[in-house]
């Protein structure tokens, strides 16, 4: 970065105007290497950037974000759909960043666990896109035994959902009791898990998302939180390389 004028990226994280900005550095609030910073047009490079502190507290993330949400069950993804949303659990500020945070794809209602938010829409589109392959690991509760073929059918790649007219690529399952399972999708079709079991004749009863491509789900990271993902474990999580056509 050639450098970012000041009041333009701390207005685009959503601290106010660019007016209201010039107003904070005037007042002193914005501070660099705990001095104040003088002009609100000054430029400054990535790494000035991400030292400013704000009324004494270190900056929100620059743009590039990545989040690893611990999403709860009752929260939607989507602006769309009635209910609370899991931007709520964001600090109230983010919600004006531009660009915004977005959701990587989508967890139902109610489907717990991982999902990534970015303001990056190369990324975002990476993972996102059905040519792209991540797998998705969800463990499932189900409302009756299995019947026993189930990982054949899936690992077959022929199972055609209701309404659709491509058959599902290949997924992988491992029974881990008699209605509790683990599997492993590459795609991520429309309630994708919960049409695979009902196509089946059964029912998902409790849906938790607890791997994307290398990532998983940490275990010290409490439902409802989240954390800032680095460009290196995004980039080693992510990676092209990493990215599997098969998971049979
Ligand atoms: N499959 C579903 O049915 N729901 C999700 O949220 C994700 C995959």
């Amino acid at each position: 970065m050639s450098g970012v004028r000041l009041d333009k990226l701390v207005a685009n994280l959503g601290y106010g105007s660019r007016k209201d900005v010039q107003a904070m550095v005037r007042a002193g609030r914005i501070r660099l290497g705990g001095a104040p910073v003088a002009a609100a047009d000054r430029k400054l490079s990535p790494q000035e950037a991400a030292s400013l502190t704000i009324d004494g507290d270190p900056i929100d993330p620059l743009p590039g974000v990545v989040l690893l949400m611990n999403k709860p069950v009752g929260l939607t993804c989507s602006t769309k759909e009635a209910g609370p949303l899991v931007y709520d659990l964001l600090p109230e500020r983010w919600r004006r960043r531009d660009p915004p945070l977005s959701t990587v794809g989508r967890l139902d209602k109610d489907t717990s666990g991982l999902l990534l938010l970015t303001d990056d829409g190369a990324l975002l589109h990476k993972i996102i896109s059905p040519k792209t392959h991540l797998p998705k690991r969800y463990r499932a509760t189900l409302a009756r035994p299995l019947r026993g073929d189930e990982a054949e059918v899936f690992a077959a790649g022929t199972l055609m959902l209701d309404g659709e007219t491509k058959p599902l690529l290949p997924a992988h399952l491992a029974v881990l009791g008699s209605t509790e399972v683990q599997l492993t999708i590459i795609e991520g079709r429309y309630h994708q898990v919960r049409r695979m079991f009902a196509a089946l004749g059964n029912h998902v009863v409790v849906l938790h998302r607890d791997a994307l491509g290398e990532l998983t789900l940490p275990e010290d990271l409490p439902e409802g939180e989240f954390r800032s993902l680095s460009e290196a474990e995004v980039s080693a999580a992510l990676s092209a390389g990493n990215f599997h056509t098969q998971v049979t």
